[in-house]
């Protein structure tokens, strides 16, 4: 039967992990799967997340079912993460929302959502966006388009453009934004800028698609809310798609929240029975582990305070290597000005060289990104930066 199917491509991000794995060169380096990793290339377990397991495997007592919207506990708490805790939507009790699988999860469950509005609904995602949203949404059967974002030439948000796209979608159609620390580049938009663009979402009446994936790795877990707050606040409906892969280092328990926020309480309702409805007719409930772990951490007043401090440390230490990078690079004279990766926020930065640039790091000096020049900033350390310096200046 399945002969008819053509042999796919790997991964464009995930396949780059076998790809590295194959390479026998002992100084290779691996900048692709946004996972964060320490000084010696480990991604350690959060400790906050091991205290939490631990007192999980004490507590827990039995392994039945689940309901399909997930852990109330881990639902409320992440709600008010996100939305704030005096949140006027969450006091108004107009948030439907369900534990995912994962923030993919919660993406592909509000696509499906989407298609029982309209099986014809329209989708605009930045260019470039994260190269997993278009077949996370597209395969749900939506149609994608996309706007203007990133300027490669100047290295920032083409904003101008973005708004003059933005001012030409209809109010049938949904709009997705990175909340924060804008996967792939690293562009992220000001506050005044956030605010211009809500202006434009009210002037037209699109849906805005919030993914926030990374909160925490921008500016920290108050201010890298701001733009999802400030939409939830101002207008009737948002959607919102939020991962706890990062920034509680959970990436393998797969934990997300799929949130909508609705005009009123009643149409709350009816958006709660339906995201649950499309979470049963998928995977019937997500994974509690997870959303366990999440849920005694953010109800813990110390083991709160200890994440949040793990949170900060892996932001400034990423902010430091984006430094650290940037200096050696200027240092070793390159003729490109790579200042504008200290301007970047979170885990990513588009380093706006080539495809055949990236193709020659990996061919000639065995340093693994993805070809859009997204590079995983966590990867860097004080051992592999030089070598890092030395082969991009090579390539340039
Ligand atoms: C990434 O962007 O590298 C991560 O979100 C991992 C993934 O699933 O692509």
């Amino acid at each position: 039967m399945f002969e008819v199917l053509p042999q796919l491509a790997p991964d464009p991000i995930l396949g780059l992990s076998a790809a590295f794995k194959q390479d026998s060169n002992p100084r290779k380096i691996d900048l692709g799967v946004g996972v964060y990793k320490d000084e010696q290339g480990n991604t350690p377990i959060v400790s906050a997340v091991a205290k939490a397991s631990k007192r999980l495997l004490e507590q827990e007592t039995s392994k039945t079912y689940i309901t399909p919207q997930g852990v109330q506990g881990f639902i409320d708490n992440m709600l008010g993460l996100i939305l704030g805790h005096k949140s006027p939507v969450l006091m108004a009790d107009r948030a439907a929302a369900v534990q995912a699988p994962g923030g993919c999860g919660a993406l592909r469950i509000l696509a499906e959502l989407l298609t029982r509005v309209n099986k014809d609904l329209t989708v605009w995602v930045s260019d470039p966006t994260w190269a997993n949203h278009i077949p996370l949404i597209g395969n749900a059967g939506l149609k994608i388009k996309t706007y203007p974002y990133y300027d490669k030439a100047t290295a920032s948000v083409k904003f101008d453009e973005m708004i003059d796209t933005l001012s030409t979608i209809p109010q049938t159609d949904v709009v997705l934004f990175h909340g924060c620390c804008h996967n792939p580049t690293g562009g992220d938009m000001t506050k005044e800028q956030w605010r211009a663009v809500l202006d434009v979402t009210q002037q037209q009446g699109f849906l805005p698609f919030f993914d926030i994936a990374y909160q925490g790795f921008g500016d920290g877990l108050e201010e890298d809310a701001y733009a999802v707050r400030l939409f939830a606040e101002a207008l009737p409906e948002i959607i919102i798609a939020a991962s706890c892969s990062k920034n509680f280092g959970l990436y393998r328990e797969r934990v997300g929240l799929a949130a909508i926020i609705t005009q009123s309480t009643q149409t709350r309702q009816i958006a709660q029975s339906q995201i649950q409805s499309v979470a049963r007719g998928i995977y019937s409930m997500p994974p509690s582990y997870g959303g366990a772990l999440v849920e005694i951490i953010l109800s813990d007043d110390a083991l709160k305070q200890e994440w949040i401090s793990e949170v900060d440390d892996m932001r400034t230490r990423m902010q430091s290597l984006r430094g650290m990078l940037v200096s050696a690079l200027s240092k070793k004279g390159a003729n490109k000005d790579f200042s504008f990766v200290n301007q970047q926020k979170g885990m990513f930065s588009y380093l706006c060289i080539s495809p055949d640039q990236v193709q020659q790091m990996r061919d000639d000096h065995s340093v693994y990104f993805v070809d859009s020049s997204r590079v995983n900033i966590a990867g860097i350390n004080h051992e592999n930066v030089d070598r890092l310096a030395d082969a991009l200046i090579s390539v340039l």
